[in-house]
């Protein structure tokens, strides 16, 4: 189909709405392989299978049949639960994986994988664990599934350059950062706010110049983290989106949880949605090739 109809039909689709949502997100665990410094999970105790296989089998067959069409699988680490991963390829037509990168997806499944690489070996490794870079950087290399994607925070922000250089040389897609979002309300020590935040968008900025084919992110979506406009009108929040924990109990007002503090937000996905809502084109072409056809399942 040609890029040109696709955008019409997405947007008809957007805007169209339906009695339930279009895109969903599932935690199938709330189990890890990691103990990240920054990670939210961290704000939701009680870390177990709360669903068997088969009934992850269910949910999303059900959920398609009311009209899911795209599917994120995260966690947790979901490729803890490769069956339930597999189970997902098989049922849906649009489907994307969030992981650590310590477990390699397996190349069957066609999809786009978003691997967590947060700095070089001395930085992945403080944030995340002793050795846990070589792992996933064997496990990624030269695999056009994988979009990089590191969270920064106050800890790595000062190594985009070298994630960039890292993510060319690993022979993936390209590269695609969030910022890490706070659950408080007062000063929190990870949260890049001030100079600390405009050197940032200014570092993003030079790096799409320098690295457009690399980069999953816009000029105008990298401009949006200054003041963050999109929290008023958070994709998340909408009627198209809906999101589940590991018991299957709605989440909300989104992935991050309750008593995430939204006029902090740095996450990339509700950056492209309020960037398409805006009808910024370049920032449409960019989510055709972070999702292009062949990923999509008929
Ligand atoms: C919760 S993890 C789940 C998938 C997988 N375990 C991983 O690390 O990629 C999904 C993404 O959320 C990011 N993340 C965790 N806590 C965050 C926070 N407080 N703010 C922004 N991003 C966060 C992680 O760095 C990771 O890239
Ligand atoms: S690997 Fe992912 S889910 Fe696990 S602690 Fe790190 S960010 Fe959180
Ligand atoms: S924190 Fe969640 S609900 Fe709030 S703006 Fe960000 S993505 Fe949306």
């Amino acid at each position: 189909m040609s890029k040109v109809i696709r955008f019409f039909r997405f947007l008809h689709d957007f805007k169209k709405g339906s009695s339930f949502p279009r895109v969903a997100n599932y935690e199938i665990t709330s189990r890890c392989n990691l103990s990240c410094e920054h990670c939210y999970c961290k704000k939701n105790p009680g870390a177990q299978d709360h669903l068997s296989d088969e009934q992850w089998s269910e949910v999303f067959t059900e959920h398609k049949a009311r009209g899911v069409t795209f599917s994120f699988l995260t966690g947790g680490e979901p490729t803890l639960r490769m069956p339930v991963i597999e189970a997902a390829d098989h049922i849906f037509n649009g489907l994307a994986i969030a992981s650590n990168g310590v477990i390699k997806v397996p190349e069957q499944i066609r999809r786009r994988l978003f691997i967590s690489l947060d700095g070089p070996p001395e930085v992945h490794n403080r944030i995340r664990g002793k050795d846990v870079f070589d792992t996933v950087m064997n496990n990624i290399a030269g695999d056009r599934r994988v979009i990089v994607s590191p969270t920064l925070s106050t800890t790595n922000y000062e190594h985009i350059d070298e994630l960039i250089r890292i993510t060319r040389e690993s022979g993936v897609e390209g590269i695609s950062f969030s910022l890490y979002t706070s659950h408080v309300r007062t000063d929190d020590p990870l949260l890049l706010k001030g100079e600390k935040l405009e050197w940032v968008i200014e570092k993003l900025l030079d790096g799409w110049k320098k690295n457009r084919k690399l980069f999953f992110m816009t000029p105008y979506i990298i401009n949006l983290l200054r003041n963050k406009p999109h929290k008023n009108e958070c994709f998340f929040r909408g009627s198209n989106f809906i999101s589940f924990d590991a018991r299957m109990q709605e989440k909300k007002p989104c992935v991050l949880g309750a008593g995430v503090n939204c006029a902090t937000c740095g996450c990339i996905v509700p950056m492209i949605s309020y960037a398409l809502k805006k009808m910024n084109l370049r920032s449409w072409f960019m989510l055709n090739r972070m999702f292009p056809t062949r990923y999509f399942k008929a």
